[in-house]
């Protein structure tokens, strides 16, 4: 067991937003057995020698990397929290989020591992609202695994390191989202990690902080994406918060980039040298796929199913987990296969190493809207594409 004392840099985070967090302990499970169920409940030892404990719950330990068995994944970001009995509904910020985190409630039987990519509570300070969302999301984090990314509403405050100067996080600097989730990083303050699950590797970046050529974080990516031996685990999947890809936001249409500014130029060869699969990223409150992209073309006409070698990665929004949506751009690119304007989250599963589907589903009533699958053989993977024949695996 391990304490946390929080402090934060930033107003309200240290001023009316800051509260006693009282007592945050993390547990550590070691050597567990790949695919045991475990029960367990969380203790807390008081002054006169007693014990309070929590209600018991289970989970299955994950599969090992590369073991062939279903494998089902929730992605999505940008969900935040909200009041049930509507005590808030004035303010309504993030008025999908109930109706996500009650789909997921429901289907958890059939989650196996959930990633939720930055904008997590949008607490924004008012350290308080951590609480309401951990226990908002307390059916699903306390079963499966519940990854978090870093985005600006827990990263940004002008002079503190954060790649974007803004005010977003509200004086958390990140404390709040570090303390309250466990990451496997070696440096808890960089939310840059990867996350090996049966046949899938997931690359999850931190876009809140410099992910540029020549970065610490950048050769973290490319040693992530590149170690991975896609014979055992197929399945790569990129995550940040930020779109650093594709979107057709309306911000970003003003802009002409479609992107976050400087956001692909770095990472696109990455994702093309080492055949990412799919690429996820919230920020745009809505949800958007593209189609397989290389060198900024769609080099398939194909959209539902594809199949045989490898030659691109499909970009994907995520961000209609909860926040209030955003609206798409009135330019219509060739590369945008499908958008809604509306709260959903994506559920990938993996059948086989062979067969991956993907489904987005909407918050309001679970039944999906969107789909593709996959079939890629490890052959298909390895095969050499457009002008280049480059290793895909560093693995021998
Ligand atoms: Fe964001």
């Amino acid at each position: 067991m391990m304490m946390y004392f929080i402090r934060s840099t930033g107003a309200p985070a240290r001023t009316v937003g800051w509260r006693d967090p009282g007592f945050i302990h993390t547990s550590f499970l070691k050597d567990l057995w790949p695919n045991r169920l475990y029960t367990y409940r969380a203790g807390h030892l008081l002054f006169n020698g007693s014990y309070v404990w929590s209600k018991k719950y289970s989970f299955e330990a994950p599969p090992y990397p590369g073991q062939d068995s279903l494998q089902r994944v929730i992605v999505f970001g940008d969900m935040g929290k909200a009041e049930r009995d509507g005590s808030n509904e004035y303010s309504d910020y993030q008025p999908g989020s109930l109706n996500t985190t009650d789909q997921l409630i429901k289907d958890i039987e059939n989650i196996d591992i959930v990633f939720h990519v930055g904008d997590i509570t949008y607490a924004n300070g008012y350290i308080s609202q951590w609480d309401q969302f951990t226990s908002q999301v307390e059916p699903i984090a306390s079963v499966v695994p519940y990854m978090i990314g870093s985005g600006n509403h827990e990263r940004d405050w002008p002079n503190t390191g954060s790649f974007y100067n803004t005010t977003d996080s509200g004086g958390e600097c990140g404390i709040l989202a570090q303390n309250m989730f466990y990451v496997p990083t070696e440096n808890r303050a960089n939310f840059w990690y990867s996350v090996d699950y049966g046949m899938f590797r997931f690359c999850i970046a931190d876009s809140e902080h410099d992910w540029r050529e020549g970065t610490e974080q950048y050769k973290f990516i490319e040693h992530c994406l590149a170690s991975v031996d896609r014979q055992k685990q197929p399945w790569l999947i990129f995550a940040a918060h930020r779109v650093l890809g594709y979107s057709s936001d309306f911000y970003y249409g003003l802009e002409g980039s479609f992107e976050e500014p400087m956001g692909r130029e770095s990472l696109q060869k990455l994702w093309q040298r080492y055949k990412v699969d799919i690429a996820f990223y919230g920020h745009v409150h809505n949800y958007e796929r593209s189609c397989p992209i290389y060198q900024s073309q769609c080099v398939s006409s194909e959209m539902s199913h594809y199949s045989g070698t490898f030659n691109a990665t499909i970009h994907v929004v995520a961000g209609g987990g909860g926040s209030h949506l955003s609206n798409f751009s009135q330019v219509n690119t060739k590369w945008s296969l499908y958008k809604d304007y509306d709260f959903g989250f994506v559920k990938l599963t993996a059948f086989n190493h062979s067969s991956l589907l993907f489904e987005y589903k909407k918050s309001r009533d679970g039944n999906v809207y969107d789909s593709f699958s996959i079939s890629r053989d490890y052959r298909d993977i390895l095969a050499c594409v457009h002008d280049s024949c480059e290793a895909s695996t560093l693995a021998s």
